[in-house]
């Protein structure tokens, strides 16, 4: 792929594009290039090449917006091949159909999805509070031996999605979807039962900290993800190990934090990590 967009666009340009290409089943979506030097119609030309030279790629589509919203969606444009924008997407050996114009999807968690499906132990009850299409949900139920993981999403396509997933995956035993904000899902019917909460939606992680502290059985694991900003000098690991702390503290919560990791880098100077940490609840 980095061969044909050279060929078309030149070597600097193609460079350019390069890292902000993501494959989503057989769907390339390219993100708008950090630059005015790159045309909306040299990104066609480049599609059009995709879809010609490479099967397995039926349709290509512009991201022209970041993530935005309370879905996490983006603003697509279509660019070459089928106007197509579901696509089934293999991640671990898990089937996950998908509509990338209605729900959010990144190839670039994949690392991340399988970590913590390892570290889900025989019998524990998981409450995933902002679950998508339910990868997190259906790798750990496919990986590992969860009692329960109870799957929530506020989006109701994504909730579609995921009740798809779930039948696709065959764990419906396992993982059970719900639709709905978790703070009031957690509060109406998940207040004590976890093992372990994810809450893999940065933007909403420190305020509903309290909620996942609820959805705890006691003493667990909350993985909580952030966007820190990375000014030269400061170490985005300790920010955010510092944010889930004090936010903690002010709760008058016990912790202890197990550790943090940098996931990825979502804008400039801007970085998704994720703080491991044991709270133990009353
Ligand atoms: C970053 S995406 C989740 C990604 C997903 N965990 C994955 O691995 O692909 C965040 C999700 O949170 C959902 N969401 C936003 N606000 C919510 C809320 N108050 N309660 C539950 N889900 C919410 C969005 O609809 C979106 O699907």
């Amino acid at each position: 792929m980095r061969r044909i967009a050279e060929e078309v666009l030149g070597e600097e340009k193609a460079r350019l594009i390069w890292s902000r290409l993501d494959i989503v089943g057989d769907i390339a979506i390219l993100k708008r290039p950090l630059t005015d030097s790159i045309t909306v119609s040299d990104l066609a030309r480049v599609a059009e090449e995709l879809v010609r030279r490479l099967p397995y790629i039926k349709s290509v589509w512009l991201a022209e917006s970041p993530v935005e919203g309370p879905y996490k969606t983006r603003r697509f444009t279509h660019l070459a091949g089928e106007e197509r924008s579901e696509t089934v997407y293999v991640e671990h050996g898990c089937r996950f159909k998908v509509d990338i114009r209605r729900v959010f999807i990144t190839p670039r968690l994949n690392y991340e999805h399988l970590r913590i499906a390892k570290l889900v132990s025989s019998g524990e009850v998981v409450v995933n509070m902002f679950a998508g299409a339910g990868l997190f949900s259906i790798i750990i139920a496919c990986k590992s031996k969860p009692r329960k993981v109870y799957s929530i999403d506020i989006n109701p396509d994504a909730y579609r999605y995921m009740v798809e997933n779930i039948e696709l995956n065959k764990v419906g035993d396992t993982v059970i979807p719900i639709l709905g904000d978790a703070a009031k899902v957690i509060v109406k019917e998940l207040g004590g039962v976890a093992d372990r909460v994810l809450m893999p939606l940065p933007e909403l992680a420190l305020d509903y900290l309290p909620y996942a502290v609820r959805a705890l059985r006691g003493k667990g694991v909350i993985h909580v993800y952030l966007h820190v900003s990375t000014p030269k000098g400061t170490d985005p690991l300790k920010t955010s190990e510092q944010l889930v702390r004090d936010r903690l503290r002010e709760l008058g919560v016990r912790h202890v934090v197990l550790g943090s990791r940098k996931v990825r880098p979502v804008a400039p100077r801007t970085m998704q990590t994720v703080v491991d940490v044991v709270v133990e609840s009353d």
